[in-house]
């Protein structure tokens, strides 16, 4: 039997965070280790140029991506790991790609509008481009599962969309991505608003925090008089959709966005019976937020702490992490060429002469 193949990647921007650890990291390390499934693991140093950077820092970062992928578990025998840059056909078939992707489509993407408002000096065309050059990331090796969070999923659908495309316009028969889900698929930001980021300062507790950070870090978590209501809003329409849940403070009436976040992180660390116990007491004699906070902190650090040990390791091994890149590369570089000969020859571009 072949196995399917899985994609993912991380943008080179920094540290990787509780974010990216539930919503992508989990779920890449669980599926290099069922025997199914074969996994392509890279870091994303071009779409990193999307937005404003330092090539010095961008080095150290996507270096550092690539620890934090082997410090969290990821194994160079079970999965092939590289920086994208080093496969060049991920960017020519992002070029093929986006002879089918109109420019209006990718202007009324969320993700387009949220950078557009952060950077609106630095509206460029690799901005725009930045799904299709995700979409070509993953159909250049054919993958059918990519394990990413939920707010992924418009990308995903993007590169489904093309694969459609190009699998009608020139009788291939590319595979429709689809997202792993993992049970960390949102991990809501510590300021109560949004999710959790790398940009948004103070909203992320990273993998290498040490404890008396995750403790500031949480002591600043919005809370309330740690009584109230709960509501679940659930829609059953929507293929994949999570509960969400609203915390509704008792004097205030106010919903409590930082209290989610707190309740988010019991289940994702201690499940979802530790979470339930605190609901419960939520509805009933209330909540103490600093023992919460203080219990949090630990359970947390107790998790990562052999991350960063390995992590440390890992770093203390000159030319460990090329050796393992080069390598990662080789064997991807194998699968993406066939890939885009194969493309070239479906769209007959093989025999003008271009690049044949
Ligand atoms: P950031 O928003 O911090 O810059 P990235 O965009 O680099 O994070 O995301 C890397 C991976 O981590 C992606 O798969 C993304 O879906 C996932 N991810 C990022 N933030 C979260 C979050 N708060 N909850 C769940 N998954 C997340
Ligand atoms: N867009 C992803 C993020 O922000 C990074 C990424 C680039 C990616 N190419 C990919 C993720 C391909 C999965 C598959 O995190």
């Amino acid at each position: 039997m072949t196995k399917k193949r899985i994609l993912s990647g991380m943008r080179a921007t920094g540290t990787l965070h509780l974010g990216n650890y539930f919503g992508a990291a989990k779920g890449m390390v669980a599926l290099q280790d069922d025997p199914n499934y074969k996994t392509f693991y890279m870091v994303a140093d071009l779409h990193a140029l999307t937005t404003p950077f330092n090539v010095e820092e961008l080095r150290k970062n996507r270096h550092n991506v690539i620890a934090d992928y082997l410090a969290i578990g990821l194994d160079p025998e079970k999965s092939t790991l590289f920086f994208q840059s080093m496969v060049p056909e991920h960017v020519e078939l992002a070029y093929y790609f986006s002879t089918v992707v109109s420019v209006a489509r990718m202007q009324h993407l969320p993700t387009f509008k949220e950078k557009v408002k952060q950077y609106p000096e630095n509206v460029t065309m690799a901005l725009l481009n930045y799904p299709v050059l995700m979409a070509a990331d993953i159909l250049v090796y054919q993958a059918e599962l990519v394990p990413v969070g939920i707010d992924q999923e418009p990308h995903l659908e993007i590169a489904r969309e093309i694969a459609r495309k190009f699998n009608s316009q020139y009788g291939l028969s590319l595979p429709e991505p689809k997202r792993f889900q993992t049970s960390g698929e949102y991990v809501p930001s510590l300021t109560g608003e949004g999710k959790m980021s790398k940009s948004m300062p103070g909203s992320f507790i990273a993998l290498t925090d040490d404890l008396e950070t995750i403790k500031k870090k949480l002591a600043k978590v919005p809370t309330d008089s740690g009584k109230g209501k709960i509501k679940t809003i659930t829609d059953t329409k929507k293929p994949g959709y999570q509960a969400k849940k609203r915390y509704i403070d008792s004097t205030t009436n106010q919903e409590s966005k930082g209290v989610l976040a707190l309740m988010t992180l019991v289940e994702l660390f201690e499940g979802k019976e530790k979470r339930v116990k605190y609901e419960k007491a939520y509805e009933s004699s209330g909540v103490r937020y600093g023992e919460l906070k203080t219990y949090l902190a630990e359970v947390i650090y107790n998790e990562i702490k052999p991350i960063q040990e390995k992590k440390r390791e890992i770093l203390t091994q000159p030319g460990y992490i090329d050796e393992v890149i080069e390598s990662g590369a080789k064997k991807a570089r194998q699968v993406a060429g066939e890939t885009v000969r194969m493309v070239r020859q479906a769209m007959g571009i093989a025999q003008l002469g271009i690049n044949s």
